[in-house]
C-alpha cells in the first residue's frame, strides 16, 4: 500500500516490486546463478552479535567522519549502480540531490543514464566517479577526463567485472538495457541500437578482461584523482593493491551479482582490514540494510559502507525523497544503535563491541 510509509529499509523493497516493471525489478534485485552469495550477504550480518556496553553518557551522538579528507555527515555512502533512470524518470540527478541533502558521497556509475556533466550540474557535493574498463580504453579514459573536470573527488575502479556475471533472471527476461548515457554517439550501432541493447551482449563486446594490475600504472598516469579499488575480497589483492598505490579499497562482491559463491563481504572484511593496517581506508558494501549493519561493519574496520539496491528502491517508490528517506533511516538507525552500545561516536566502534561467528568457536 503506497500511502503507507514505510519504517525500514527493507519495506522500500516490497513497495518498489509493487512500482517497478518485473524486468528491471529483477535486474535491480537479482544476484548470479544460484544466488547463493545474494543471501549470505545478509545472513552472515545476522550471525554477528553485539558486545554492548552500559553507563556511558550518550545524550550526544556523533555520526559524522571524514572519506579521503570529505566531511560525510555519517559513515554511509551510495553505491554506483547503474541506470537509475528504470527506476525514476528523473534518474542519478535525483539520486545525487538526495545525497547533497544528506551531506553524503553518492558514487556515479559508469553506467548511468544521465551524464557526469548532468548530475555534477544538478547540485552541490562531493562525488566519486566509477570507472569500468572497455577495450575501446579511450572512452574509459574519458569517463576519467570528464569526471576530474567536473569536480569529481575519485574514481573508484571496479575490478570483480572483467566479464559480466550470468544474472539468470535478466537472461530469462532478455533484458534490454537504454544505452550507456555518456557515451550517446560515441560506440559503433552494432554494440548500440536506439531500440537500447541486450545487455548480456552489450557487456561481451564492451568490457576489457585483459585488464590487469600491471595497467593500474597508465589509469594513474591519466589522472590526479585518488583511485579506489572496488571488489576486493582477499588479503592477497589488498595487499596488491597497496602496492600499485591505490588510495583505498571496497571490499565488494558486486552485490552478489559477479562471481556466485563469493563470500558474503563482512565474512571477509576483516581479513582484509588486517592486511591493510591502517596504511589506507577500507570501505564495505553488500548486504547493508539496518543501522546494526552498519555499527557491525564500523567494528569491523570500515571506515565506511556503501549501499546499493536500497538507495535504488528509494528512488523507484519515492524518487529523490525516498533516496533521503533510505539514507536517513539507516543513519538513524545508526544513531540509535551507537546509544544503545555505548558509542558516542564513530571512533568509539572498536572490535570488542561486536562478536563474530568466530568468536564464538573460540
Ligand atoms: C550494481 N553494482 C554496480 N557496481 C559498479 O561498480 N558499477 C555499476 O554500474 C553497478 N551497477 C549495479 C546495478 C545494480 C542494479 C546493483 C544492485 C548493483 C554493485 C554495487 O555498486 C554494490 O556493490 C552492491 O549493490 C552492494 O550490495 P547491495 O547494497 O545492493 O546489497
Amino acid at each position: 500500500n503506497m500511502a503507507v510509509e514505510p519504517v525500514n529499509v527493507n519495506e522500500f523493497q516490497e513497495l518498489a516490486r509493487q512500482v517497478l516493471p518485473k524486468m528491471y525489478y529483477d535486474f535491480y534485485s537479482g544476484g548470479a546463478e544460484d544466488q547463493y552469495t545474494l543471501d549470505e550477504n545478509i545472513q552472515a550480518y545476522h550471525r554477528i552479535t553485539f558486545r554492548p556496553r552500559v553507563l556511558i553518557d550518550v545524550s550526544r551522538i556523533s555520526l559524522s567522519t571524514t572519506i579521503l579528507g570529505h566531511h560525510v555527515s555519517a559513515p554511509i555512502l551510495i553505491a554506483p549502480t547503474a541506470m537509475h533512470k528504470l527506476a525514476h524518470p528523473e534518474g542519478e540527478v535525483a539520486t545525487a540531490r538526495a545525497a547533497a541533502s544528506c551531506n553524503t558521497i553518492m558514487v556515479l556509475s559508469f553506467g548511468s543514464t544521465c551524464t557526469i556533466e548532468e548530475v555534477a550540474s544538478s547540485c552541490d557535493a562531493v562525488r566519486f566517479c566509477q570507472l569500468y574498463i572497455y577495450k575501446r580504453r579511450d572512452l574509459s579514459a574519458l569517463v576519467v577526463q570528464r569526471a576530474e573536470r567536473n569536480g569529481f573527488k575519485a574514481i573508484v575502479l571496479t575490478v570483480d567485472a572483467p566479464r559480466l556475471g550470468r544474472r539468470e533472471a535478466d537472461i530469462r527476461n532478455k533484458m534490454v538495457a537504454p544505452q550507456v548515457k555518456n557515451f550517446e554517439g560515441l560506440l559503433p550501432t552494432d554494440v548500440v541500437s536506439d531500440k537500447g541493447s541486450d545487455f548480456q551482449a552489450y557487456a561481451e563486446a564492451t568490457l576489457d578482461p585483459s585488464f590487469s594490475w600491471k595497467d593500474i600504472g597508465w589509469l594513474r598516469s591519466i589522472t590526479n584523482l585518488p583511485i579506489l579499488i572496488k571488489g576486493i575480497l582477499t588479503r592477497e589483492d589488498a595487499i596488491k593493491a597497496m602496492e600499485v598505490g591505490i588510495a583505498g579499497i571496497i571490499v565488494s562482491n558486486h552485490g552478489a551479482r559477479q562471481l556466485d559463491y563469493s563470500p558474503a563481504t563482512i565474512s571477509v572484511l576483516e581479513e582484509v582490514v588486517h592486511a591493510v593496517q591502517g596504511k589506507v581506508p577500507v570501505l564495505i558494501d553488500g548486504g547493508i540494510r539496518r543501522g546494526t549493519d552498519v555499527f557491525k561493519a564500523l567494528a569491523l574496520g570500515a571506515q565506511a559502507v556503501l549501499i546499493g539496491r536500497p538507495i535504488i528502491y528509494g528512488l523507484a517508490v519515492k524518487g529523490e525523497y525516498g533516496v533521503r528517506r533510505v539514507t536517513e533511516m539507516l543513519r538513524d538507525e545508526l544513531e540509535l544503535t551507537m546509544a544503545l552500545s555505548g558509542c558516542p561516536s564513530v571512533n568509539d566502534i572498536t572490535r570488542s563491541h561486536v562478536m563474530t561467528e568466530r568468536d564464538r568457536a573460540r
